[in-house]
Parts: structure tokens; C-alpha cells; sequence
């Protein structure tokens, strides 16, 4: 038998090397390629940390510029694309939608050689949103949506897309950069590790995101913001939110958008989230009863659990008060890790060792084969 111990959920074991982020290691928090989360959601776009992410250091404005021209070419969906989407039921959901189009591009437009990661990482993140959204008003309205909304943002197309509408209130267009600033990289989160272990295998990247979409989907990770606003809809006053709190505590059930297997205090995103979504709610089209709530349900698990909210539960009253619809949430989630994702694939196959650990034995112990004519209940 096995004389090593395994650690439950991989809990504080070092998998691996990586120079993309740090996530509170060694007390330093959250950084991308050594910049601190902070300035890079306050003083910084999506567009930049991808190119940061990707390429490992900020764009030049020249830099910057190709990039988002590159993104505004890569956002037409192919034909076939369009094809399969129209096909696809409007109950479905948007996480399998997402997980659908990385398999289809991978099939449309395979990876044939060497090098080629950098592109197909701008062609799914700029293609990600238009597809959803195509399929969306598709599957609901009939409504087939001209994709190209000309050289916007990422944040600006997806809500132009989503809205059909051709202006956006710039403090919603900024609230939805930063998430996706703020989602964009974890070090090796449940999803990223399973795409290293993917790719690990010398599999093409298209399967790395699909491994990498399947992982993110659960509620313990991606599909936390989702889950969030499950609970938090139906919460319209501070008393509902107290007689939600005590059944869960009750029940033992946990409260999702809060925890985190790496901060045990803070989550230094969850600060920066939920400024935008206070600022949103003190707007014409902003939910001061979601926020109120909200708040209280961070001050009773802080007080009494001690347990604090991680990026999920702030963003997802944001994502509302940007008139997205709950189920997009993890979707959005998608959009913007496949940057962190790139750059972990690529950071993998460039130093690459197959992934391949063991397991602590805890079967039986060897047995006397026993042929099949002998066999009974007693002796097997
Ligand atoms: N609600 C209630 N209790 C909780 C929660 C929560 N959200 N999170 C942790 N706890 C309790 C947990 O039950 C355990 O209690 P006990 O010691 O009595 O058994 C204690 O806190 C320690 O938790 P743990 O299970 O050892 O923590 P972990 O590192 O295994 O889990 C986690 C981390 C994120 C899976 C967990 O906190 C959780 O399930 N949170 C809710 C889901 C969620 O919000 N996920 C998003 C994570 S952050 C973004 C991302 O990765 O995508």
C-alpha cells in the first residue's frame, strides 16, 4: 500500500510553476505579470490585460491599437457557425452554448501548427460573446443580430449585442470591463489546471478550452455568480435576507459567492466589484434594495462566520444592474478567463512535462483470483 497521504481537493499542494500571477502568495495579493490588481482594474482595459496576459507585458498605445483592430476582425461568426447556433434550443444553457462554439471553431478553424495560440485566443475571446448572443436573440426572437458593432471594446460589443442598442451608459460599459479585468486570471484555478492537464497530454488548445469551460462551469467555481444571484433575486428586504441567512445556516447549506480555497480573509477583487456595483445602484437603472441586501448578507458572514465574500457575490449584483440576464453570468465569466486560460496554455506547452500524478491507495488489499465457476457471494 501506498505510503503517501493524499491532500483532500489538492488543498496546498504546489502543482506546478507559473510567472502569470500571484494569488496572495508570499503576502504580495493579486498581480498579473507583477501588476497589482488594483491598478489594473482602475487604470487599465480589458484589452490591455489581455495583451498582458498573453504576451506578458503591457501593450504600447501602438500595440493596443493592432490588438483591438485584430478583435474587431476575429468577431465574425462563421456561416457554419450561425448555422449550427440556430439549431440549438433557446432552453439550453448559455454555459453549453459556450462550450459548443470552442468544439465548432476547433473544428472550423483546427490548430495545424506550431504558433498559432496567440491567434485563436483573440478569435475566441472576441468570438465568444457575438456567438452567445447570436444564438440568444436567435433562439428567443427570431432576430439575427450583425455581429459587428465596428473596433468596441469587448464590454461595449457584448452589452450592444445583448441590448440591441447602439448606446450604452458609459458607468455600465466600465462596470463590465472591470469584471472582465477582474476575472480574467487565478493562477491555477480548478478550470486552468484542468486546461494544463489537457494540453499537458500534447492535445490541441482548442480541447484545452473546452476541458478548461466544463471545469468552470460548477458552482463552487465559475457558476458562483450565477448561483449568487439565484438566492439574491427573490431577497427584497432586509428581513427576507435574514430569514434566508438562518435556514442556510440551519440546513449547513453553503452561501455561494462567498469563500475561497486560497483567501481565508479578504478576496482583494471582491472591494473593487462591488464599488462599481454600489455606483450603479445609486443610478436610474441601479437596484438599491439588491445592494442593501446584499450588504447585510456580507456583514452576517463576515460577523458570524467570519467567512468573506469572494469575487462572485458582487458581481453578480453588478452583471444585473447591467441588464444581464443571470444565466450569462458564467458565460461573461468565459469571455474573460480565456485570457488567463491563453496564457497558462501557452506558459504549459512552452516548458511542457505530461501531468500525470498518483493516488493513496485505500482499495482492498491483494486478493487470490477466484475463477468464475468457483465464484460465490462468500468468496469474492
Ligand atoms: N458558505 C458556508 N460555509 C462555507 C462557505 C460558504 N460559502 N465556504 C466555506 N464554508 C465553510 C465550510 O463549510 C467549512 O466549514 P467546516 O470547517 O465547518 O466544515 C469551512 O468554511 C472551510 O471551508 P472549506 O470547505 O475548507 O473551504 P475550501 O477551501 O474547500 O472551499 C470554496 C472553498 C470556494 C469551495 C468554498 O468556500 C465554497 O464552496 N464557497 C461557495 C462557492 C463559491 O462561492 N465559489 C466561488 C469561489 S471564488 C471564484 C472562483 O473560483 O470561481
Amino acid at each position: 500500500m501506498s505510503e503517501k497521504k493524499a491532500a483532500a481537493g489538492l488543498q496546498g499542494i504546489v502543482a506546478g510553476q507559473s510567472a502569470i500571477s500571484t494569488v496572495g502568495v508570499g503576502g504580495i495579493g493579486l498581480n498579473y505579470r507583477g501588476y497589482d490588481i488594483n491598478d489594473l482594474a482602475y487604470k487599465c482595459s480589458f484589452e490591455e490585460v489581455t495583451y498582458l496576459l498573453l504576451k506578458g507585458n503591457l501593450p504600447t498605445q501602438q500595440q493596443l491599437d493592432e490588438l483591438k483592430t485584430f478583435i474587431w476582425q476575429k468577431r465574425q461568426i462563421p456561416c457554419k457557425l450561425k448555422q449550427i447556433l440556430e439549431t440549438l434550443p433557446k432552453e439550453s444553457h448559455p454555459m453549453d452554448i459556450m462550450r459548443t462554439v470552442a468544439s465548432i471553431v476547433g473544428i472550423l478553424e483546427p490548430e495545424t501548427k506550431p504558433g498559432q495560440e496567440y491567434e485563436i485566443c483573440i478569435r475566441l475571446i472576441s468570438l465568444f460573446g457575438p456567438a452567445l448572443l447570436y444564438w440568444y436573440h436567435y433562439s428567443n426572437s427570431g432576430i439575427k443580430i450583425n455581429e459587428n458593432t465596428g473596433k468596441d471594446s469587448i464590454a461595449e460589443n457584448f452589452l450592444k449585442l445583448y441590448h440591441l442598442k447602439s448606446e450604452i451608459d458609459p458607468l455600465v460599459i466600465r462596470t463590465f470591463d472591470v469584471s472582465l479585468i477582474l476575472y480574467a486570471e487565478h493562477d491555477f484555478a480548478a478550470s486552468t489546471f484542468a486546461a494544463r492537464v489537457t494540453v499537458s497530454t500534447l492535445s490541441d488548445f482548442y480541447s484545452g478550452i473546452t476541458t478548461a469551460i466544463g471545469t468552470l462551469r460548477g458552482p463552487l467555481h465559475g457558476g458562483a455568480n450565477e448561483a449568487a444571484m439565484q438566492y439574491l433575486e427573490p431577497l427584497k428586504s432586509i428581513s427576507q435576507a435574514d430569514q434566508f441567512l438562518n435556514s442556510r445556516y440551519q440546513s449547513k447549506q453553503l452561501i455561494m459567492g462567498f469563500g475561497h480555497r486560497v483567501y481565508k480573509k479578504e478576496d482583494p477583487r471582491s472591494p473593487i466589484i462591488k464599488d462599481f456595483s454600489l455606483q450603479l445602484s445609486k443610478t436610474t437603472n441601479g437596484d438599491p434594495t439588491l445592494l442593501a441586501v446584499s450588504q447585510h448578507i456580507e456583514k452576517r458572514m463576515i460577523e458570524e462566520k467570519k467567512i468573506y465574500p469572494n469575487l462572485d457575490f458582487y458581481s453578480a449584483s453588478a452583471y444585473k444592474q447591467c441588464g444581464v440576464p443571470t444565466p450569462m453570468f458564467t458565460a461573461i465569466f468565459v469571455i474573460s478567463r480565456m485570457t488567463g486560460w491563453g496564457g497558462h496554455l501557452i506558459e504549459q506547452r512552452s516548458n511542457n512535462k505530461l501531468m500525470r500524478p498518483v493516488s493513496e491507495y485505500t482499495g482492498p488489499a491483494k486478493k487470490q483470483f477466484v475463477p468464475i465457476e468457483m465464484r460465490n457471494k462468500a468468496n469474492l
